[in-house]
């Protein structure tokens, strides 16, 4: 096998930070590399230099064993490296279509053969069994199919050597299966991929080799044969993880959040949640189980106020609230983990601080008089900071220059810190490293040990099954069945969200 790939003594420092350390990685063609490591080990930089987004202050690359300078991903693209990137770079008021063969020089009379394009990218969906309307914008698309015109985009493009950064951490189980057999087929193909994720599962089932960082430095580099989840985590994040997390003997208490006979629409107008009842009492933690849309969007976006049910009423504490604002909602103790930390709930170009305090910036202790207290803004921030470990200098930096799990973990800090009433929880964990998902569980387990809600969504079966209390199973909109802790199996939800069966329920 011929070197495709081969990154040596890469170093990158940004003020305060080093990003990567002398780093040195190598993939063949027709081999599947795995690049794991903590939230901000430097995984991500290290393909954006790859793909000319930034450039090494230290280093060289080869590709195919020729030297590189790869200065712009223009330059990448021409030579065979397509990138999936862990944070979408889509235009989202264009079409799919338009997405994916951006970028692409006109034939002759300066035209571009869209029809043709379409043939290419229907055999593309295809062979590879990954549907989406070409006709429909990118805004109008889920977290889940946007990855997949990601995915196509660089299939599209012919790449001999594929990135996936983190890819697996939007798709629902049934799509990352798909996606490891399309990466087993681009392997047999003689394509050389690097695939960060921070499931060991994934990296254990897929790669051929590992290289694992931490704190911008290779910790160890291993043949998959060789490797197992503890060693694997030990090298990652320094110590074992257990996500067995102690919990108190269940007492549910008074209703927390009751929902009746909710109807609402999705944003093309079609049904997306039809006559959806049920409570989350104080003390326990409610888990949604389901592939992901079937109507869980809407069913936070309803509770969190973000869209209105076209019928049923949706309580807290026992008042209506079904037409209250957002900020209404959060005074009365909801706060919210959202699904899509890009898209809601984070600005990028604002300080840490500052999105640390989005909710409460006008009230006390930082607003006196009108007038906010930097002082009392920045003790807050710098211990938030530390209490749920943001890897930052200090928090004045942008928001932007955080790691993907760093910044999730800044909108952890913020929601958790109000003591919440109920805590709508989506996703919590996605993307963030197995060090800091034990420290999240942690945390969800202890707002409901104090005596609060959880509501808990996640398109990880196996958290729901460890966090949650009880478990609804939803699919097109509907609340198929209900489980308590200990009659919960993986199998026996499974049955539900693929919609092949429903028990009738009592109604609370
Ligand atoms: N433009 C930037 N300015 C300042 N610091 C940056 C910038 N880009 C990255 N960093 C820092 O470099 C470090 C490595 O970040 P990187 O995104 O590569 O981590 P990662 O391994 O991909 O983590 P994750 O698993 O959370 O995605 C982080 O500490 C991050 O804050
Ligand atoms: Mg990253």
């Amino acid at each position: 096998m011929s070197l495709a790939i081969e990154m040596a003594h890469i170093s990158k420092r940004y003020s305060g930070v080093t990003a990567n350390d002398d780093v040195s990685i190598s993939v063949s063609a027709g081999e599947i590399l795995g690049l794991i490591g903590e939230n901000g080990a430097g995984k991500t930089t290290m393909m954006k230099m790859l793909y000319g987004m930034v450039s090494p202050d230290e280093g060289d690359i080869r590709l195919f064993g020729k030297p590189v300078k790869i200065t712009s991903p223009h330059v990448a693209i021409k030579a065979g490296i397509g990138m999936v990137h862990q944070h979408f770079m889509l235009m989202p008021n264009m079409s799919v279509l338009q997405n994916i063969i951006l970028g692409q020089t006109p034939t002759q009379w300066d035209f571009i053969d869209e029809k043709a394009a379409v043939k290419q990218i229907d055999a593309i969906m295809d062979e590879y069994d990954m549907r989406v309307d070409v006709g429909e914008k990118i805004f109008r698309l889920s977290v889940g199919e946007k990855q997949r015109v990601e995915i196509i985009k660089s299939l599209f493009r012919k790449a001999k050597i594929l990135i996936l950064d983190e890819p697996t951490a939007v798709l629902t189980p049934h799509e990352t299966d798909r996606l490891l057999e399309v990466m087993q087929q681009l392997k047999a193909n003689g394509t050389a991929i690097i695939f960060i994720t921070h499931k060991l599962r994934e990296v254990m089932k897929i790669t051929d080799k590992i290289t694992v960082m931490r704190r911008g430095r290779v910790t160890g580099n291993l043949d998959t044969r060789d490797a197992n989840p503890e060693l694997l985590s030990n090298l990652m994040v320094g110590r074992s993880v257990d996500l067995n997390i102690p919990r108190n003997p269940y007492n549910p208490g008074k209703p927390v959040l009751e929902l009746e006979g909710v109807f609402a629409k999705d944003k093309r107008g079609l049904t997306a949640l039809h006559n959806v009842n049920f409570l989350v009492r104080a003390g326990e933690i409610v888990g949604i189980a389901g592939v992901e849309g079937n109507g869980q969007t809407e069913l936070i976006e309803v509770i969190a106020g973000i869209i209105s049910p076209t019928r049923g009423t949706v309580r807290l504490h026992h008042d209506d609230i079904t037409g209250m604002s957002v900020r209404r909602r959060r005074e009365k103790g909801m706060s919210h983990i959202p699904e899509d930390r890009l898209r809601v709930g984070t600005s990028r170009d604002c300080s840490i601080r500052d999105n640390l305090i989005l909710n409460r910036y006008y009230q006390k202790p930082f607003s006196r008089n009108f007038l906010l207290d930097n002082g009392a803004l920045l003790r807050f921030s710098e211990e938030q900071c530390e209490k749920f470990s943001v890897k930052t200098p200090d928090s004045t930096y942008l928001l932007g220059t955080l790691s993907g799990g760093n910044m999730q973990k800044v909108v952890l800090a913020r929601e958790l810190e109000v003591n919440p009433d109920l805590l709508i929880a989506a996703q919590p964990t996605r993307g963030v490293d197995i060090g800091a998902i034990e420290t999240i569980h942690q945390k969800i387990v202890a707002v409901r040990d104090a005596g609060k809600s959880v509501l808990l969504i996640s398109a990880e079966l196996d958290e729901i099954l460890s966090l949650s209390d009880r478990i609804l199973v939803m699919y097109e909109g509907e609340i198929m069945a209900e489980f308590n802790r200990e009659d919960a199996t993986e199998r026996k939800i499974a049955v539900y969200m693929t919609g092949a069966k429903k028990v009738k329920r009592e109604i609370p």
